[in-house]
Order: structure tokens, then sequence, then C-alpha cells
């Protein structure tokens, strides 16, 4: 029988989360105050995080120990298999072998468990009582809920709009482990106000649900917000993914050229990605590190690298990053989770220091990948997802024009049974291209105020 899943036991959960900061040459830029445009120390973040976590934030720390309570409730799903995808590589009659991790076993069908377990966690321990935040495609929102649940704490969250229409079983699922869910923008909040003021038929953003979010957790003591990528402490969780990887390729006696995941804010390709990239850092290796995005969300191919807001009504500090301008709304692309329009500050001073790659595929080129791969390995990916499936494709393909054997290993970060509607209307041939202009994205990016940095 060929060795096709390869698994690790709970003992070889991570004890830590890798922090790559400690081994970046070039650090990250220090966020901005909105108003003084000054450096902010961690206490400017006080009303919105826990304390543990500003401190994961600011860490230049290598190595911070995940909590047992942590790793016990990560046992309930990880460590999570890892594939060899033979049908795949038949299907493509490639040299190359590919491999996938999958995030899609956890509760909530994502990687996105893996920071919403510890952000509870460390919200508990300071005593707060709720907890509020934004979801795309409720991806996240899920996560979140399933994990304020664990802890006994209220969750709230701000659905982006356009996907609280197109996945209502998502908030079924929200619901059920008991969070409150609002379609983004609403009235509940002066953010959501605003904008449905100037645009009552708005299909939402996660820029303008984030604004939502901060808002009530700033004006509530008892309340904070979690954000479910984008920020350091996130991805710094989401590291459990590929350090169990490396573990598991090693099993397979082999290990990955190219290392490719989809990309919204950044947390599963870094959560793949950054302990490949410390083999780089610590052993000299020459792995490739590949971030996916759609054409129609295009931050890291088509962006620029400036200080920006995280939300859409300028709440947030101002973080060096990859953007299209925090006004940037998407086109309504069922990959709810990959229309933000900036990246995190990690993944854009590597992307700046070309220690990693980015690519972008287009709404059509995606949903037949994840065709392909549903119906040669199995799996129904989550929209998201097959952006990363639709790269290793193209990269596979390469391999088989060039006459060379590559490994590439991909994040298959979530499950896409919640989806149906995405697969629905391609099958009906309702997808259709985004072509974004370079006059759209030059308009955005001119309402910005801050300069690009050198
Ligand atoms: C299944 C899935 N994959 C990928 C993403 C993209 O986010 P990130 O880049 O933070 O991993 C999301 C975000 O909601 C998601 O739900």
């Amino acid at each position: 029988m060929k060795h096709r899943k390869i698994t690790l036991s709970e003992q070889e959960i991570p004890e830590k989360w890798y922090n790559i900061i400690a081994d970046m040459t070039n650090k990250p830029l220090p966020p901005l105050h909105p108003g003084t445009k000054e450096p902010i120390g961690p206490d400017a973040l006080a009303p919105l995080f826990p304390m543990e976590l500003i401190k994961q934030e600011v860490s230049g720390e290598k190595w911070i120990a995940i909590p047992d309570e942590v790793r016990n409730i990560y046992s309930i799903w990880r460590p999570t298999p890892l594939y060899r995808a033979y049908g795949l590589e038949k299907a493509l009659d490639t040299p190359a072998k590919i491999y996938y991790k999958y995030e899609g076993v956890s509760p909530a069908g994502s990687h996105k468990p893996n920071t919403s377990v510890p952000q509870a966690y460390y919200n508990k321990q300071e005593g707060i009582k709720r907890i509020t935040t934004e979801t795309g495609a409720g991806q996240w929102g899920s996560a979140l809920a399933f994990a304020c649940n664990h802890f006994d704490i209220d969750c709230e969250v701000y659905m982006v709009k356009l996907s609280y229409n197109q996945k209502p079983y998502r908030k079924v699922m929200m619901n059920t482990w008991g969070a409150k869910v609002f379609p983004s923008p609403s009235d509940a909040t002066e953010a959501g106000r605003k904008i449905l003021a100037q645009d009552p038929d708005t299909t939402g953003s996660l820029g303008i649900a984030i604004s939502e979010a901060v808002e009530r957790a700033a004006m509530n003591e008892d309340t904070k917000y979690a954000l479910g990528s984008v920020l350091n402490h996130v991805k710094l969780h989401q590291t459990v993914i590929g350090q169990e990887a490396v573990v598991q390729m090693e099993k397979a006696g082999d290990m990955p050229d190219i290392v490719i995941a989809p990309f919204g804010g950044g947390s599963n390709f870094a959560g793949l990605a950054f302990p490949f990239l410390r083999l780089n850092f610590d052993e000299g290796r020459n792995i490739r590190c590949i971030a996916s995005e759609p054409t129609s969300c295009p931050k890291l191919t088509r962006g620029v690298f400036r200080y920006d807001f995280g939300d859409t009504v300028g709440m947030t500090p101002l973080l060096p990053m990859y953007t299209l301008g925090h006004n940037f709304v998407p086109a309504p692309i069922h990959a709810g989770g990959l229309r933000y329009h900036g990246a995190g500050v990690i993944v854009s001073q590597l992307l700046k220091d070309k220690l990693i790659e980015a690519v972008a595929h287009d709404n059509i080129e995606v949903f037949e990948a994840g065709v392909t791969f549903a119906r040669t390995e199995g799996i129904i990916p989550a929209p998201e997802a097959t952006h990363g499936i639709a790269t290793a494709i193209a990269e596979a393909k390469k391999c088989k024009e060039e006459g060379v054997s590559r490994t590439i290993l991909f994040n298959l970060c979530g499950h896409g049974n919640f989806d149906m509607k995405a697969y629905e209307d391609y099958f009906a041939g309702n997808i259709v291209r985004h072509d974004l202009t370079s006059e759209e994205i030059k308009a955005s990016l001119a309402e910005l105020e801050t300069p690009e940095i050198e």
C-alpha cells in the first residue's frame, strides 16, 4: 500500500510557538499612532487585547511556550494529518511530488482555532467577559465562537454582509457555539451606521467589520477584541502547523523545495511557511515559500509597501504593510477570507526583503483547481484554500514542462463543506473573472496620506 497519510501522536503536538522575528535581519517597522504618527508602545494596545497577547505581539524571543491547557484543547484535532497527493500527481502526470497539510479537521473546519483557542485562553486568564471580532467567510468567527464557548466567554461576531448572505450555515454554526452574529455593516455601531449612510447597498468588507468589532471592544471595559489574522501573535500561534509539517516531511523521508499557502492576512501562510523559513535561516536551506492571493485582491503582487490602517474607518494603529488602501472593497468573490486590503507586518517585511514570493490567481482558475482537487483527492476545499491548490498545480505543471522533479507542500487550510453555494455558482457558470485595473488600484491608494516606505 502506498504511504499516503503521515500522522503524528498527541505527544508530538509542538510545545512552543516559533517567533520568526528573532531570526529576521530586518525587523518589522513599528506600528504608528494614527494621530501623532509616532511609534506606539504596547500600552496603546491594552484597551483591545489582554497583556499576555500584547507581550507576544512585541516579543523578540525565538520560542514561546504553549500553555498546557491550550495544548490539551489542541489535542481535539491536532496533530493534523499530512498527505501525499498521489491522486493529484497522477491526474497532472507530473514528476513533482505533492504533499498537503490538512487543517480542515479542526472543529471549525480550518486552521483558525490554532489561534482562537490561545486568544480565548489569555482573555479568560485576565477576567474578560466578552470578545468581539469580524469574520469574512465565517471561518474565523466560527473558530472564535468554538473557543469562547470552551472558556465560557460571550462572543460577538461582525460578519461581512456578502458572506452572511452567501454562507447562512456558518452563522448557524456560530450560534450553535453560543455566539451572536451581526451582518456588517450593521446599525449596532457608529462605524457601521456611517458606512451604511454612505452606501446602504454595500456588500461590506473585512476592513469595515474590523472597525465595528474594534469600536465595541474599545467602548466596553469587560470586552476585548480578537483578530483572526494579520497580527504577529496570530501568526505565532499558527506555527504549530509548520512545526508538525517539518517532522512529518522528515518521517516521509522528504523535504519540500516549495511551500505554498493561500493568503488573506497571512496567518495560515505564516503558520506553514515560517518553520520552513527557520530551516533556511538556521540550516542554510533554500526552500521557496509562495503566498497565493486572488487577482481581485492583489495586495502582495500589485499593492504598495506603506503605512496603512488595518481597518476601513481608521481606528487601528498604522501598520507597515503591503496594501491596496484601507478603503479598497474587493469584488464579491466567494473566498471571503482573502478579501482583505492589507498583509500582516511580518510577511510584508519578508516579501520586501525577497525572502518569500507571491502569486495571484483569478476566480475561475481557483475553482478549476478546487474541483480537480476534490475529484482526485476527495476533500472539497474551502474557496480560500483553492488558491494554494492553484499555485501547487501551476508549479507541478512547470516541473513537467522542465522535466524535473520537485517536492511541493501546500496548506489545505480548510474544507469547503459549508461553501456549496460557491461550487453551485461555479457549476452554473456564474463565477466571473474580475479584472482589476491599475486605475482602480491607483484611485484607492490615492486616498492614503502616508508615503511609500523605502
Ligand atoms: C479557510 C481559510 N483560509 C484562508 C484564510 C485566509 O486568512 P489567513 O491569510 O489569515 O490565513 C481564511 C480567512 O478567513 C480562511 O477562512
